[in-house]
């Protein structure tokens, strides 16, 4: 599979035109973004990672094949910065969300061991409301059993459920994916999704195709 990066973005005029479906990545600070894409697309140094949290400061845009962009969007959450810093994030991916046209759907990403937090909560309600599918998923299983790691999907689900961010218009199967960047446990589910957002897999139901 053919990537590559094309660019950072701070504001729109930066981002590459608009020609190919795109996929974004969000989640907290320090959740396993950047890991979850290089694993996705078999680099182990694509996006950058880094055990500090705040790494991924721009918007990062990454094409795949000839098929789609990947866009890796900074974190939230993340405590120790100003609210000064906060706010022009906060505002570059909301910029972001909002006026990216070729914009096909956004990987949410938890930690399996951590029941959302206000960020995520925000960003799925946000997305709801725009109607940007998400796809969540659930990072760091591998941190714990496979007995802890099914009882926290199960509870997660249940969060999402009563808020009423479980059902996405029947058009995506919206159970969480279960993932590690470290065993690779769901890339091939992710990937599946992310290409049915982007209306490239073959094999996906023709239900899931009316996006
Ligand atoms: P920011 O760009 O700073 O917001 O972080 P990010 O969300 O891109 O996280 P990143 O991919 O840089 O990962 C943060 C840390 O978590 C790194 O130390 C990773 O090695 C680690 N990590 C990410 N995914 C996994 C995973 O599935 N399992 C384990 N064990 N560690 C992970
Ligand atoms: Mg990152």
């Amino acid at each position: 599979m053919e990537v590559q990066f094309l660019k950072s973005a701070f504001k729109e005029s930066q981002y590459p035109p608009p020609e190919l479906p795109e996929i974004a990545f969000a989640g907290r600070s320090n959740v396993g973004k950047s890991s979850l894409i290089n694993t996705v697309v078999n680099r182990k140094k694509l996006a950058r990672t880094s055990a500090t949290p705040g790494r991924t400061q721009a918007i990062n845009f990454f094409q795949l094949g000839n098929d789609m962009l990947l866009v890796d969007l900074p974190g939230y959450g993340f405590a120790r910065v100003p609210n000064k810093v906060r706010n022009a994030w906060r505002n570059m991916v909301e910029t972001y969300l909002y006026k990216r046209e070729t914009l096909r759907g956004v990987i949410v990403i938890l930690d399996i061991r951590r029941d959302p937090a206000a960020g995520d909560m925000d960003l799925l309600h946000w997305l709801h409301h725009y109607g940007v599918p998400p796809i969540v998923v659930l990072t760091k299983a591998d941190k714990v059993s496979r007995q802890e790691a099914r009882k926290r999907h199960g509870i997660i689900t249940k969060v999402l459920k009563e808020k009423g961010l479980s059902q996405q218009d029947g058009a995506i199967p919206y159970e969480a994916i279960m993932f590690s960047a470290r065993t690779r446990l769901g890339r091939e589910e992710v990937l599946s999704r992310m290409k049915t957002l982007a209306d490239l897999n073959p094999t996906a139901p023709p239900e899931q195709h009316s996006l």
